[in-house]
């Protein structure tokens, strides 16, 4: 089944306790604070947002290398909040993650071959041979050559480097990639390469991916869905067609204006955010938004505005919802 839904989140959270010294209580940081979405298989749901807003917290709740603190995350149809650690061990290959620096997770001192068969020689056991079949036939389904195997990591460039990191995640056949920045460090021929290398990969795999990233045109290169997220919340979710034929939120507003994507016959209107992102350990009372937005108003700076359905799209926007109500 192609549709098959892999991962459910519900108004899932991470608020982390941070020390404010010695004579006042520590603060609350609410680093993701209320994300709700689904992933299907073949589908990809891109991640947006400013620096900070919550985007690699949200990665790292749904690859189970924290727990959250509030809501619910289903991953192939279990529970992991609360789940035992013989369950979240079963779960925990399901979901692989790649970083914008590849360098990070491979080891110097180790073969491309070596780091391949690693997970499967730690989580599985597939005999010695057949993990260096395994190894080669990813290496050849990622674009890389038989004679890499006995290479190190230095000895390959920044997009090849990025291809190992893509074949080590899906050697233990994963349902989810998580996918954090994965072209950002990359020349923008070569990011178009490995973007398509990982549609084909989608594919051929039944892949979901959570793609995270601040670069717009590649969020409309790749992505079916797309949340934009604000200081740890998400601010509109809808599809990729949706958000960028019509973006509600004077948040998304601003970011697509702010990006030149090519559009044309269209002349643009430009939003310009004014101030500065507010500290995420104290958030602006009322919608979080409020202090850069163009067009709030009273009730916004006194009322949270919820994640709404609004035609065709969910967006948490006073302006919005008064109008929908209103018409
Ligand atoms: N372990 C932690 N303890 C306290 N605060 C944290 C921790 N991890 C992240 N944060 C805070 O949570 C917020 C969200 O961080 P996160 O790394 O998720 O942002 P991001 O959207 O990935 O940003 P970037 O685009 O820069 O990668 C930030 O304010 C960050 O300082
Ligand atoms: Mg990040």
């Amino acid at each position: 089944m192609t549709n098959e839904i892999v991962l459910k989140a519900e108004a899932l959270k991470k608020h982390y306790e941070v020390p404010r010294g010695m004579f006042q209580d520590a603060a609350m940081l609410k680093a993701l604070d209320g994300a709700s979405f689904t992933l299907a298989r073949r589908q990809t749901l891109a991640v947006v947002g400013e620096s900070g807003c919550g985007k690699s917290t949200l990665a790292r709740l749904v690859t189970m290398i924290e727990p959250p603190t509030g809501g619910t995350l289903e991953i192939g149809g279990n529970q992991i909040v609360g789940a035992d650690r013989t369950t979240l061990k079963r779960l925990r290959p399901k979901v692989q993650i790649v970083f914008q620096n590849p360098f990070g997770s491979l080891n110097p001192r180790q073969k491309i071959g070596a780091a391949l068969e690693q997970p499967l020689a730690v989580n599985t056991t597939v005999p010695a041979a057949e993990r260096r079949d395994r190894a080669m036939d990813m290496m050849r389904s990622v674009g890389l050559r038989p004679e890499h195997y006995e290479r190190y990591p230095h000895m390959f460039s920044g997009g090849q480097r990025q291809r190992i990191a893509i074949a080590r995640a899906l050697m233990l056949d994963p349902d989810i990639l998580v996918l954090d920045e994965p072209v950002s460090a990359l020349d923008v021929s070569i990011q178009a390469q490995v973007l398509n290398l990982l549609a084909d990969l989608q594919e051929r795999h039944d892949l979901a991916y959570l793609f995270i990233s601040h670069d717009l045109s590649v969020v409309k290169h790749i992505a079916d869905e797309v949340m934009v997220m604000y200081l740890g919340k998400p601010v509109e979710q809808s599809s990729r067609d949706e958000l960028f034929a019509n973006p509600r939120h004077p948040y998304t507003q601003a970011l697509l204006s702010a990006t030149p994507v090519p559009e044309p016959g269209r002349k643009k209107q430009r939003t310009i955010l004014s101030g500065e992102l507010p500290s995420p350990i104290d958030p602006p009372p009322g919608c979080v938004f409020n202090p850069r937005c163009p067009i709030a108003f009273e009730r916004c700076r006194g009322e949270v505005p919820e994640l709404l359905e609004a035609d065709r799209t969910q967006v948490a926007c006073h302006a919005i919802s008064q109008t929908a109500i209103a018409s």
